[in-house]
């Protein structure tokens, strides 16, 4: 694919970012003028869930630590990269599971509603090293095989 723009954001693990994180990356993403406003809510709600795990989860709350966030334009669909340098998962398809929390006061939805907001989600993590959400979506109901492999 051919990048058309990208980049790069860092900010500190604080739930206000979460906000300008959702805004940043909406902003970024409607420089492509045929975007719905259907995509964008998407985009704005996937950004926010994922920047709140980093700081939620990945940092148990440590205000301290960045959060990074890496978008880029594409002329089939936008690419989102959250990553932290958290704590981590040890086991990613369990944490996927609809309703899975480790978080006595969450719902556990929030990877459950990235996957089906997207064309394309990916989660790696390593238990002390962190965490990296790869968020893709396609425009105008394109396919997500942005990198030749076929997924849901
Ligand atoms: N960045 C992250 N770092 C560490 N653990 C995470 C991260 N993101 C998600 N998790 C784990 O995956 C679980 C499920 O996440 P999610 O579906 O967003 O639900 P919720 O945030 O409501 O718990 C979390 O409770 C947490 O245990
Ligand atoms: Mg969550």
């Amino acid at each position: 694919m051919h990048s058309i723009n990208r980049v790069k954001m860092s900010f500190q693990a604080r739930p206000d970012n979460v906000g300008f994180a959702r805004v940043a990356v909406a902003c970024f993403a409607s420089q492509r003028d045929d975007l719905t406003v259907d995509d964008i809510e998407d985009i704005k709600l996937v950004v926010s869930e994922a920047v709140s795990n980093a700081i939620i989860h990945g940092y148990s709350g440590d205000e301290s630590k960045y959060v990074t966030v890496d978008c880029t334009l594409y002329d089939e669909g936008i690419e989102v990269v959250v990553e932290d340098q958290g704590k981590g998962m040890e086991d990613v398809d369990k944490a996927r599971e609809p309703a899975f929390t480790t978080h006595p006061e969450r719902m556990g939805m929030g990877m459950t509603l990235m996957e089906a907001l997207m064309t394309r989600f990916e989660v790696t993590s390593q238990l002390g090293q962190g965490t990296r959400v790869v968020l893709f979506k396609a425009f105008g109901g394109q396919g997500g095989t942005d990198d030749g492999t076929d997924q849901e």
